[in-house]
């Protein structure tokens, strides 16, 4: 049985390999900043072991944990529910245990997305005008869900795969045409009239390959995001602001999706912080 009112509450993220993670840095940096006694784990979980580790986590030894590459999809059938968002994006990031062992899955990415950019952007309104979108992977489920949510009018899906992109637009969109998936070649085209531009694919990040688009179409005015964090500041972003673009960086996009997750955990809701942002920032740099 969970103890609730355990003295000292573990937590911790779920991954394979796990070594990349910020999460603990960022957890135990709150942990610390509130005065929390607990702690953050990173467990190392192989692919096979999942449906065991899941089952272990009933006896309430831990009070929940958090969820990444490459388990996000493969938790969802072991645990006993699912918010309609994780059932959404398809992919669950935060799992939680009741008193009665149940687990419990949620999604937060899409909301770390929107208070990134909230953040960042203080005028921020998805139902400013279109959002082009780039890519169709999990972090691109998680953004077309969260900006169809905030009432995006259009959203112009790019992918390299098409057959991608039009799984997402159909399942997300709902046969809604204000989600359609556009041909890779078309990227540069699909920036005319755009009122955001979000990169969620990994080109761009260290060790990856460049971006390749022109900016030429965006307006000036438009929104530029790039979840990549590594480089903090990418091409895309140097290009982007360079022209007058605001500009908004992937980092804050992993600080805030943590926030509901620390708070399910530890029962407090934890601030994004410039002295949080430099401390990440610099577990980052030393995993590059
Ligand atoms: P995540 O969960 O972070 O979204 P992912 O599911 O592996 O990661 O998705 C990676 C995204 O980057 C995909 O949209 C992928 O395009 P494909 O669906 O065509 O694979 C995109 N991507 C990766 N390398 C790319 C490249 N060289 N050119 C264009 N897109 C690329």
């Amino acid at each position: 049985m969970v103890d609730k009112s355990q003295a000292f509450p573990h937590a911790g993220v779920i991954g394979w390999p796990i070594s990349h993670s910020l999460s603990p840095s960022l957890h135990t940096w709150w942990l610390n900043e509130y005065g929390i006694n607990g702690d953050f784990e990173a467990f190392a979980i192989e692919p096979d072991n999942l449906p065991a580790f899941l089952e272990g986590m009933r006896d309430g030894h831990l009070v929940g944990a958090n969820v990444t590459v490459p388990h996000k999809q493969a938790v969802m059938a072991g645990l006993d529910s699912l918010t309609q968002q994780a059932r959404h994006i398809g992919a669950v990031n935060v799992i939680t245990v009741d008193e009665g062992g149940k687990l419990h899955g949620s999604n937060t990415d899409g909301f770390g997305f929107l208070e990134n950019l909230k953040a960042g952007h203080s005028d921020f309104d998805a139902a400013t005008g279109p959002v082009a979108v780039l890519g169709a992977g999990g972090a691109a489920r998680a953004v077309v869900s969260a900006l169809i949510d905030a009432g995006a009018p259009e959203i112009r899906l790019l992918n390299r795969t098409r057959a991608k992109s039009d799984t997402v637009a159909a399942d997300l969109g709902g046969g809604k045409s204000n989600v359609q998936a556009i041909d890779w070649d078309g990227r540069d085209a699909a920036l005319d009239g755009a009122a955001l531009l979000v990169n969620t694919t990994s080109l761009g990040m260290t060790g990856q390959a460049p971006l390749q688009i022109s900016l030429d179409a965006l307006p000036t005015n438009a929104v530029v995001n790039d979840i990549v964090y590594a480089p903090l500041e990418t091409n895309l972003l140097a290009r982007a602001h360079k022209r007058g673009n605001v500009t908004v960086d992937g980092l804050g996009m992993l600080l805030h999706q943590a926030r509901p997750a620390f708070e399910a955990f530890f029962g407090v809701a934890p601030k994004v912080t410039d002295a949080l942002r430099q401390h990440v920032l610099a577990a980052v740099e030393g995993k590059e």
